[in-house]
């Protein structure tokens, strides 16, 4: 019974399904389901839902009930669930060939290079996993440069608050409260500065220096965008100092804030660019590209099993050839627009503070109330995210139409009204 269990639990969420309604009873085969969950290891707090299926800004439990997900996979699906041409583009290309291995070139990969690379404006790209390994690939860059260019510089200034993956070098570049204390010893060669303090950085350069790396908004501590002006002064510092401007776009990359990259509307160029979670549209997939000056590894310095593998390069590629149309990055744009417009409503009445762009925002609560808010939108039927205890996070897909954020509205509007939160 365990085994088989256990076995259900790692494939699809449609086999899931499938085997729900053999067993006839939904009920007792989700209890089964979840007893399951005891050989989990337990890195996460979850609900006593199974989900199973999912199509564009909705997805379902296994009791058949609808959410309308306004967090898709974390900011992940960005063509919502299983948008048709990325369901087409993993059944074409696992028919065709899924992996043969990073000691080959395949079709896909050197296809959607040149594609991303042209987009960003720099020279080369490398593929990964995650966003985490992405940002690990951006990190070792860096100290390769300044290996080679800076004496064997190697520190790299990044912000408090921050988040860039849960790796432990990445936890040691992030700036998230409580994570210094977390698996020690910690990875030296990391200077942590307040977010959206130009100044603050220009304190901390020193010889050893080689990087300075930022999320353009960033994301985990709740969307928080810094001043106008404050990537293009980052710029101009490390032009100045020689150092390398390293963006974090894993979770505004992608359309994700209206524009490809978050960078862009600040036409800011950063030496090394890392994308994760849109870029895939729900497939594991992540980049790290940089332009001609820090592009420096040789075989041997970086590379992954999965690495650049033609099924998940096949589903990033479909999910960019529509992303990247000016036509959908405009409509990004109005939506966001018309979602600030609605949830400025929601905010003004209930005295909250609300930021982001694009499709990208969080509304501050007054206290730390916001996964009280979360449990009363799941149960009526919305999914948010509460990345602090006093932020919600909405992150929908960048296909979500007017009426479903009119829905998103007032669902979170009944939250706050049945007492959520005090106003
Ligand atoms: C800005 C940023 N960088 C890196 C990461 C890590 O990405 P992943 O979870 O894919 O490793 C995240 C994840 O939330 C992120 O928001």
């Amino acid at each position: 019974m365990t085994s088989s269990l256990s076995s259900l639990s790692s494939t699809s969420n449609l086999t899931l399904s499938a085997s729900l309604s053999q067993e006839g009873s939904q009920g007792a085969a989700h209890e089964a389901l979840l007893s399951g969950e005891a050989q989990l290891m337990r890195v996460a707090a979850r609900p006593a839902r199974v989900m199973v299926r999912g199509s564009g800004s909705y997805i379902w439990d296994h009791a058949g009930a609808r959410y309308l997900d306004f967090v898709q996979g974390w900011a992940v699906n960005s063509l919502g669930h299983s948008p048709p041409e990325l369901t087409a583009a993993l059944s074409e290309q696992a028919s065709i060939l899924i992996t043969a291995s990073p000691a080959f070139h395949n079709a896909p990969q050197l296809q959607f290079a040149g594609e991303l690379v042209r987009a960003a404006g720099l020279a080369q790209v490398h593929f990964a996993n995650s966003g985490a390994e992405a940002n690990e690939a951006a990190l070792k860059l860096a100290r390769k440069w300044g290996r080679l260019h800076r004496a064997g510089a190697y520190e790299v200034i990044t912000t408090e608050n921050s988040f860039h993956g849960r790796t432990l070098a990445m936890m040691a570049a992030s700036g998230k409260p409580g994570w210094d204390q977390l698996f020690p010893p910690k990875m030296p060669g990391f200077v942590k500065v307040p977010f959206g303090d130009a100044a603050a950085v220009a304190a901390c350069i020193r010889p050893e220096t080689v990087a300075v790396m930022v999320e353009p908004i960033q994301g985990e501590a709740g969307v928080v965008v810094p001043p106008e002006g404050y990537l293009s002064e980052l710029r101009a510092l490390c032009d100045s100092h020689d150092l390398l401007l390293i963006c974090d776009e894993v979770q505004t990359g992608m359309g994700r804030t209206g524009t490809l990259f978050a960078s862009q509307h600040d036409r800011v160029e950063p030496d090394i660019l890392t994308l994760g979670k849109g870029l895939g549209g729900g497939v594991p997939v992540s980049a790290v590209l940089a332009n001609e000056r820090a592009s420096c590894f040789v075989p041997g310095d970086q590379g992954g099993t999965y690495n650049g593998n033609p099924l998940m390069i096949a589903a990033a590629r479909s999910v960019f050839a529509v992303v990247s149309q000016p036509a959908f990055l405009a409509r990004v744009r109005a939506a966001g627009a018309y979602l600030q417009e609605r949830l400025s409503i929601v905010c003004r009445e209930h005295g909250l503070a609300l930021r982001g762009r694009g499709l990208l925002w969080a509304l501050v609560l007054p206290d730390a109330r916001a996964s009280q808010v979360v449990e009363a939108c799941f149960s009526g039927g919305l999914l948010i995210n509460a990345p602090r205890p006093n932020l919600l996070r909405l992150m929908p897909s960048l296909r979500v139409s007017d009426a479903e954020i009119d829905e998103l509205a007032a669902i979170l509007q009944g939250a706050i009204l049945r007492g959520a939160i005090r106003s």
